[in-house]
């Protein structure tokens, strides 16, 4: 039986896929490579030993995903194909909607012709809009303040709805807080399209020369030194949640949301100097207005994916560092080499 992987080559989907294989399931990538790279399909089988199947093309084409359904025997989905990037979503409100939302509904519609019943979706923490007070539970009330938020709380309601109208279903929402780092390997990470949006990329592109300064987007929020805090997660870590999904819905029905987070929330001064450390490299900055949309702090109460899932982050903020450094040290332009 095998796990069809929407955005597979992505980010998370490339470290969600070496961890299913490692943990003995066969995954099947569907990708349109939009915002990733087919070398990356090279590297997974370098990883693992195993090639992943592949198949090229959009999770929109309703015909592309049936061909699919016919060819593998899928049991179960994780959709992470769509778009991700606050700021274009505000400019290209309607390009986010297609592929975010769209693309969850032909695909759900193939899994119910398929009596597929088991799909876990990349959520995010950004459904928690400002959130009122942290940490995160999943009960607290649910927002957003972007067309990307909207997009995901859209697709949220959506399944939960799904989920009513036929209990028999296992729907996993998986609400990601801050994926850092990458493989340890160095084979597989984050590979930004342009100048990076997200601290992490930012910093490591700094490091390596590419971007000369970091810009730290206000110092004046009430947190430990006036810097933005945030809930960083070893991409790592957040794969192998994937696989605790999976396995629940294997075994249990019902639409639960999860928080995969670790709990601990840093500043940006501080991921800065533990990068300065983890890598040996300096990190110029320059303090900048607040951006636009940005609270002060987030981060999460892990303990229902504890409780639900057994699972729990393993890696501290060290090895998401020394692990996105030696990412970006051995791929310099990325997958662009
Ligand atoms: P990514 O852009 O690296 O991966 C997405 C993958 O989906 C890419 O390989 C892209 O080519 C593919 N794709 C996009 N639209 C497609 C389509 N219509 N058909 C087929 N393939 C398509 O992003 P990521 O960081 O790996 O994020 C994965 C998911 O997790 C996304 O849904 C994102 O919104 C969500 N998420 C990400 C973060 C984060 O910080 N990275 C945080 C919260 C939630
Ligand atoms: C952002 C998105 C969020 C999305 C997540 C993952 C916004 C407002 N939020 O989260 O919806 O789910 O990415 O894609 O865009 N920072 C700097 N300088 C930089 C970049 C970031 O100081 O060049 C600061 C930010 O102000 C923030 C922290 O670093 O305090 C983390 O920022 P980022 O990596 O962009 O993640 P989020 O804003 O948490």
């Amino acid at each position: 039986m095998s796990i069809l992987v929407t955005g597979g080559a992505g980010f998370i989907g490339s470290h969600t896929v070496v961890e299913l294989i490692n943990a003995g399931f066969e995954p099947v990538i569907a990708d349109n490579f939009s915002n990733s790279s087919p070398v990356v399909i090279d590297r997974i089988e370098k990883i693992t030993g195993k090639r992943p199947t592949l198949y090229t093309g959009d999770v929109r084409d309703v015909a592309f995903l049936t061909d699919i359904f016919e060819k593998e025997n899928i049991e179960s989905v994780i959709h992470f194909a769509g778009y991700k990037a606050v700021g274009e979503s505000c400019e290209k409100p309607l390009m986010y909607f297609d592929n975010n939302f769209i693309s969850t509904i032909k695909l759900l519609e193939v899994c119910e012709k398929f009596g597929v019943k088991k799909f876990v979706f990349s959520s995010s923490a950004t459904v928690y809009g400002i959130p009122e007070t942290v940490p995160l539970e999943e009960g607290m009330p649910l927002s957003c303040t972007n067309p990307y938020g909207r997009t995901k709380l859209v697709i949220e309601d959506m399944l939960r709805d799904i989920y009513k109208a036929d209990n028999s279903m296992s729907i996993m929402l998986l609400r990601y807080f801050n994926p850092i780092g990458a493989h340890e390997s160095g084979l597989i990470g984050e590979d930004p399209a342009g100048i990076p949006n997200n601290l992490l990329p930012y910093i490591t592109q700094v490091a390596i020369g590419r971007l000369a300064r970091l810009g730290v987007f206000g110092n004046d929020y009430p947190t430990v030194d006036g810097t933005g805090v945030r809930d960083y997660i070893h991409v790592v870590d957040l794969a192998k949640g994937h696989v605790k999904a999976i396995e629940w819905a294997d075994k249990n029905t019902g639409c639960e949301a999860v928080n995969l987070g670790t709990g601990n929330g840093y500043s940006v001064l501080q991921i800065v100097s533990s990068f300065e450390k983890a890598s040996g490299m300096p990190v110029p900055y320059d303090i900048k207005p607040r951006r636009d949309g940005d609270v002060a702090e987030n981060f999460c109460d892990p303990t229902k994916a504890k409780s639900l899932l057994g699972w729990q982050a393993e890696y501290g903020i060290e090895k998401m560092c020394i692990d996105s450094w030696n990412w970006q040290k051995n791929n310099p332009n990325g997958y662009n080499n």
